[in-house]
């Protein structure tokens, strides 16, 4: 039982750091280099199977690192504040929590937004008004995952170094 709950665990949080890294450190500074104009339907196209990807991969993460907590025989939920190991793993969990919170509740709608904004002013160029909103948002949204990609590489460090703390 345990093994498999690791296994589906470790699964998902590659998928997830995965797709988060590759965004971050890859696709977003080329996309930022080649405008708005192929960023806007680039990101449109991809956002709706990342967002249910990324949105799968983080419940299965909490359900099984929950269950994890409880089935590990070597560890119970009181561990999670008397113990090296609980307090690595709570720092984790709030990392994990915190970054669920900056992805589906600040990234997803300023992501709609700009593609939205990308889709109302397609085959024409944009107004000095709706280009200064387009990079605005942009920003906005270079910033938001950074700050994700640091909350989820805490996580991933809290998770590798636990059994050994
Ligand atoms: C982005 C978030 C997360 C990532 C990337 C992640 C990743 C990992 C990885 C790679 C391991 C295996 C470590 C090893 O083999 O040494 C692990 C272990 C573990 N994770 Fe997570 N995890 C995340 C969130 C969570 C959450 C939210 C919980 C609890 C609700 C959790 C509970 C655990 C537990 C209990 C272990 C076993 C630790 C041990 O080896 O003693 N994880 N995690």
């Amino acid at each position: 039982m345990y093994t498999t709950l690791r296994l589906l665990h470790v699964v998902s949080s590659i998928y997830f750091v995965g797709s988060i890294t590759f965004m971050v450190l890859v696709l977003g500074p080329r996309l930022k280099r080649l405008g708005p104009t192929i960023q806007g339907p680039v990101m449109s196209a991809l956002s709706p199977v990342m967002v249910a990807l990324n949105a799968i991969s983080f419940i299965i993460i909490m359900v099984t690192g929950i269950l994890m907590i409880f089935t590990a025989n070597w560890h119970s939920w009181g561990d999670l504040v008397s113990t090296g190991w609980g307090w690595d793993i709570l720092i984790g969990i709030v990392a994990t929590i915190v970054a669920a919170v900056v992805g589906f509740g600040l990234i997803v709608p300023t992501g709609i937004r700009q593609g939205k904004l990308g889709a109302s002013i397609a085959g024409r160029a944009p107004t000095p008004e709706e280009g200064q909103q387009l990079q605005g948002l942009s920003a906005k949204l270079e910033k938001l995952t950074r700050i994700n990609f640091t909350l989820v590489a805490i996580a991933l460090a809290t998770m590798v170094i636990a059994r050994y703390l």
